[in-house]
């Protein structure tokens, strides 16, 4: 559940005009870590856009997501020189350890979990990416350690 407050005090820093919008998503990322749904609406409301728009920018920006998303991101590299040397093995050990599903959130909300193909490092296979950070020849033992850091 999101602070509604919050999102009416990030509607109030800016202009209402539709210059605004992108600043405003942006900011409810920062803040939520996503885009919330009741976010979207109630930008609908004041700046008398339709939501479809809105939603539509959500979906367009790349740095904008519409689903909740850990602090951190960390992506397991399945691209195929990473799966031949052990990929799979560190994603179960980070849904072990983080009892969480590929591809989605923990519920404390400190990560999240995807699976990506090359992401052009092969050389240094297994590849885990946390955030901008590139590890390679992760081991799925290392993994965890790799993650103390970034709590
Ligand atoms: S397959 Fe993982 S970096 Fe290329």
């Amino acid at each position: 559940m999101i602070d509604v407050n919050k999102v009416d005090e990030i509607i109030n820093r800016y202009e209402k005009s539709e210059e605004s919008l992108l600043a405003i998503l942006q900011d409810f990322q920062r803040e939520f870590y996503y885009v919330p749904e009741e976010g979207m609406r109630r930008l609908s409301e004041v700046m008398a856009v339709p939501q479809s728009k809105i939603y539509a920018m959500g979906t367009f920006y790349k740095a904008l997501s519409l689903t909740l998303r850990g602090k951190h991101t960390i992506k397991v590299c399945t691209g195929t020189a990473c799966h031949l040397k052990g990929a799979t093995q560190i994603l179960e050990t980070l849904e072990r350890e983080l009892k969480v599903k590929r591809n989605s959130t923990t519920e404390d909300g400190e990560f999240t979990v995807e699976c990506v193909n090359c992401v052009g490092a092969c050389a240094m296979a297994p590849v885990t990416v946390v955030d901008e950070d590139y590890y390679g020849q992760t081991r799925a033992s290392k993994v965890m350690d790799v993650l103390k850091k970034y709590k």
